[in-house]
């Protein structure tokens, strides 16, 4: 089960780095043959939805289809509904959805495992997961490094379990920077506590970070789509030659939309391709661990 970045500890991260990494460098194994997990999305997806059934198939599991257009949802049955009957079809479940703690109901009627793959604004563990293991990756460790949370702090599920576990599993030093309107709530910059080292004024002055993890601006979960941001912030690759470190690397979940110009594709600055490549690799481990016969949920 996995709902909240909380339920991770810090040797099951380490166990799910290590067969990462396994994956990626020797290829998949076919340990979950027999297992059938259904992917339901409520809401839009390309890279989570897509990077998770690969890791199924890779994995020798089968996918159930699932689609919201087409399913007795459309006819008014409750999400309770639809999961105790997927959960007593399939072994597992992985659930998108708009509401916050809406996999949390899930969880309380689901007779199978259920994986959070982003619930409204409040969290994406899986996100976070590929996060951290392109973090150590690339840094070689999980310890000493600064990193800049950048865009919009307050509506985007990524910020939030990212945040839960930089706290628990890294001793970073952080720092914020976004537009005013789309700031961190105050419940996770005293979370942050002294671990935050600056909030920055603009988007220049949060890039002397070793990580630089842009966010788009969550439109849909405005209140009113069409309100404008007041300072809408575009990062390129002058602002990066001129603000950030030569070794600073730029991190995004994706997708972007007008945050970051394509002009840092191909520079050195660039880590979110293969942080979204690592996605497929984490979401194996962590379908391995979640069916694995010793974890009774
Ligand atoms: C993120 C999400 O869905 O929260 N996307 C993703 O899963 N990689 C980020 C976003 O949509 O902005």
């Amino acid at each position: 089960m996995l709902i909240s970045i909380k339920d991770i500890n810090k040797n099951i991260l380490f166990h799910l780095f290590n067969r990462a990494k396994t994956f990626k460098q020797q290829g998949f194994e076919k340990t979950l043959q027999n297992k059938i997990i259904t992917t339901m999305f409520f809401e839009p997806s390309t890279r989570t939805k897509m990077s998770f059934e690969t890791a199924i198939l890779r994995m020798g599991a089968e996918i159930l289809n699932f689609s919201t257009e087409n399913s007795s949802l459309k006819k008014g049955e409750t999400l309770e509904d639809t999961i105790r009957m997927a959960s007593s079809y399939a072994d597992l479940i992985i659930m998108r959805h708009p509401e916050e703690k809406a996999s949390l109901r899930a969880k309380k009627v689901s007779h199978c495992p259920i994986i959070n793959a982003g619930d409204g604004k409040n969290e994406h563990p899986t996100q976070t997961l590929l996060d951290l293991f392109t973090i150590y990756q690339h840094h070689g460790s999980l310890d000493n490094f600064t990193i800049t949370l950048a865009g919009d702090l307050k509506y985007s599920r990524t910020i939030h379990s990212l945040i839960i576990a930089l706290l628990d599993f890294t001793n970073a030093k952080i720092s914020l920077a976004s537009p005013k309107s789309l700031s961190l709530s105050t419940e996770y910059q005293q979370l942050i506590g002294d671990r935050l080292i600056n909030i920055a004024p603009s988007l220049q002055e949060g890039l002397k970070s070793d990580y630089f993890y842009m966010t788009r601006v969550q439109k849909e979960r405005f209140s009113d789509p069409t309100t404008p941001v007041e300072d809408e912030w575009l990062l390129d690759l002058a602002m990066c030659q001129q603000h950030a470190h030569p070794h600073t690397k730029i991190l995004h979940p994706l997708p972007r939309v007008n945050e970051i110009a394509t002009d840092i594709d191909d520079s050195d600055f660039q880590l979110y391709f293969e942080q979204a490549k690592n996605g497929i690799f984490i979401r194996a481990a962590l379908l391995e661990y979640v069916l694995g016969e010793d974890h009774a949920y």
